[in-house]
């Protein structure tokens, strides 16, 4: 019987350190953590100063009344004129801010004067319609550029944004409207998606018939499609293209709310995670600058995430424009028209950083690397990876084939309720193992304890805490105190406990194991599910892989494994029997599938997580449970088949 809170299985040698090069001209050096070390709050004020404020804080962090946050209390400062007026007022105003792309190929480009016009005239707009500092006003489109005009146009007048995913449904898009009580809804007629218009606002309509906060709705036109027309509806270009072009931007506090973001999980009403103005901006811009190296005068930079996700909002919008970047934002999927658009964009554009997720690398594994190499991808330096833990042989893919063995790969991990990156290499300064986060950045602090809270040490896993408070952690659970108290900080006295399971390695580099509610207990070992994916990943017939613990009788549960194969490879008998007795060799006999499945699908949330709680009913036998937050519902009925074409090995 083992006492570990979670096994530690796999072993891994590689290691890829920056080449001298890069490590010469990086943003960030060693002397960072160094910095932080000696004085983290010091540490802190200093990256907010990078920041303009109207008005300097006297006191960096209050946490007396833990674990609620006051940071950089007494500050006064705007988020939209640090993210554009000040880029335009130092000479930058012929920058490209965007280079938008549409999935039809029209194109538009953005340079920080033009967005200062844009934004000043959609705050001018916000406050025609009454609303006001503190409103809230929730958010529903397409990646299209007036998505970051809307949300800087908001943070301009500190009324706070909800941006819900422009792939929720009628209903969810309701419940957030209503948990927020928001004044004014921001939509289109649709997006393109796949060669075809999605049309947006009938879901809005439905929605707004049950919400009686919401006084207007503001229409963007995107595609041209018919719609629906009622006395709320504004067209956002008869409203705001008529406004005055320059707006007097107010300061506000440092912990003025920025905005409402809604995480689903698995379970429960979601939960409006609530991001504030001072603290949030300083981590999302330190960390954009020193993880991705960003150079503002040479760098293409290219965030593929939804501004629907946490991700789009620090890492396409505040923290990318605070730095003065120049992105590249696309509207559509990376398969329309062809497989292959993601890399012409990086062709045409000449994207130098590319940031992204890994169920997007395992799926271009998966369609094989002859589609990326039909492009010039030679302008690629730094490639990033967020969302989930990324398999070694899914990285090594990734350095490979897209960042030509040259760019140094950031695994990056965080969440909603960080707010900004946390755990990751600083690309000119660690050298990166194949699937691990590696380590907190300076001014973060990051535990993997037992149990009973205590450190597991090197080789040991358990759950990942942070110990320290940050400057874009989460204020609360919109209008839930208590459950916010409850959530995050109740395991352990003094500690935010996020949910993951981790293990430290003989060096003390941090690896993610997955949600610790996936954890597998199979005869008293504690098995992530991640370790055995990971293991079925680096067969060179596998694309991806989902596992999960299923009752067994003898050994409490026993993992079953679902696996996609690479394009062109025959799923056959043979091919069950290796990739079990593979990841006996790779992690040890007990980590041995008890099942494994081929399939042509796995079931994803939208944001492109894994949902092994469906896959727990299919190995169980069970009723499929609720799939309403499942991006594709028809993907269920294809594992279905895939289990009568092919019903795995038992021995
Ligand atoms: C959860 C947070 C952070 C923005 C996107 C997701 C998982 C995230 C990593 C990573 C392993 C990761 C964790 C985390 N996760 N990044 N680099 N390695 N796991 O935000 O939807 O709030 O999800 O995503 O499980 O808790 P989110």
């Amino acid at each position: 019987m083992s006492h570990d809170a979670i096994e530690n299985l796999s072993h891994e040698d590689r290691a890829f350190a920056p080449s001298a090069e890069f490590a010469a001209q990086a943003n960030a050096t060693a002397a960072l953590y160094d910095e932080a070390a000696v004085d983290r709050l010091a540490f802190w004020d200093k990256q907010a100063r990078e920041l303009q404020w109207e008005t300097p804080w006297h006191t960096t962090l209050d946490w007396s009344k833990a674990p609620f946050a006051t940071w950089f209390d007494g500050g006064k400062l705007n988020v939209a004129v640090n993210c554009v007026d000040r880029h335009v007022a130092a000479g930058h105003g012929d920058q490209v801010a965007y280079h938008f792309e549409g999935e039809p190929g029209d194109t538009r480009d953005i340079t920080y004067s033009e967005l200062l016009v844009e934004v000043s005239k959609a705050a001018n707009a916000l406050e025609s319609l009454g609303v006001k500092a503190g409103d809230r006003v929730a958010i529903y489109l397409p990646m299209i550029p007036e998505a970051a005009v809307a949300m800087l146009a908001c943070a301009r007048i500190g009324a706070v944004h909800s941006v819900i995913f422009g792939g929720f449904s009628a209903e969810a898009l309701r419940s957030r409207i209503d948990d927020a009580q928001a004044v004014l809804v921001i939509t289109c007629d649709g997006g393109n998606r796949k060669g075809k218009p999605m049309a947006l606002k009938p879901a809005v309509d439905e929605a707004v018939l049950q919400t009686p906060t919401v006084k207007d709705v503001l229409v963007v036109r995107r595609t041209g499609q018919d719609v629906e027309w009622t006395e709320r509806d504004i067209w956002w270009h008869d409203l705001v293209d008529a406004q005055p072009e320059t707006h007097e931007a107010q300061a506000f506090d440092a912990e003025h709310p920025l905005f409402i973001l809604y995480t689903s999980g698995t379970t429960g009403k979601p939960k409006g995670i609530l991001h504030t103005t001072g603290g949030y901006l300083t981590q999302v811009t330190y960390t954009h600058r020193n993880v991705f190296d960003l150079k503002p005068d040479t760098d293409v930079y290219w965030c593929t995430a939804d501004i629907g996700w946490v991700t789009g909002h620090s890492y396409v919008v505040y923290g990318p424009l605070a730095n003065r970047a120049t992105s590249l934002m696309y509207e559509g999927t990376p398969d329309s028209p062809h497989n292959g658009r993601w890399w012409e964009l990086v062709e045409k554009y000449r994207v130098s950083i590319l940031y992204t997720a890994p169920t997007a690398i395992r799926t271009f594994m998966k369609w094989g690397e002859d589609i990326p190499a039909r492009f010039d991808m030679s302008s690629l330096r730094v490639l990033g990876s967020v969302g989930e833990p990324i398999n070694p042989e899914a990285w090594m893919w990734y350095r490979r084939v897209i960042g030509g063995d040259r760019c140094p790969i950031v695994d990056t991990w965080w969440q909603t309720e960080t707010g900004a990156i946390m755990i990751s290499p600083l690309p000119g300064v660690t050298a990166t193992k194949p699937g691990s986060a590696m380590g907190a950045l300076p001014g973060i602090c990051a535990e993997v304890v037992d149990d009973e809270a205590h450190p597991v040490g090197n080789g040991g896993g358990g759950y990942l805490v942070l110990t320290e408070p940050w400057p874009s952690m989460l204020r609360g659970i919109w209008g839930e105190n208590d459950r916010y108290v409850e959530t995050y900080w109740s395991r352990w006295k003094g500690l935010y406990f996020a949910g993951d399971g981790a293990k430290l390695d003989d060096d003390g580099a941090i690896w993610l194991l997955g949600r610790v509610d996936d954890v597998m207990n199979i005869s008293g070992h504690r098995i992530s599910t991640t370790e055995v994916e990971s293991a079925l990943v680096s067969h060179p017939v596998v694309a991806e892989a989902a596992v999960v613990g299923a009752a067994d009788d003898t050994t409490g549960q026993g993992i079953v494994a679902f696996v996609i194969l690479r394009e062109g490879v025959e799923p056959g008998d043979h091919i069950v029997a290796d990739l079990r007795n593979h990841v006996a060799h790779e992690i040890g006999p007990i980590a041995k599938p008890r099942q494994i499945l081929v399939v042509p699908e796995l079931p994803k949330t939208r944001s492109g997580k894994i949902m092994r709680r469906l896959l727990r009913d299919i190995a169980e036998n069970r009723d499929i449970g609720d799939t309403t937050t499942l991006a594709d519902p028809t993907i269920m009925a294809l594992i279905g088949t895939g289990l009568t074409t092919n019903p795995g090995t038992e021995d």
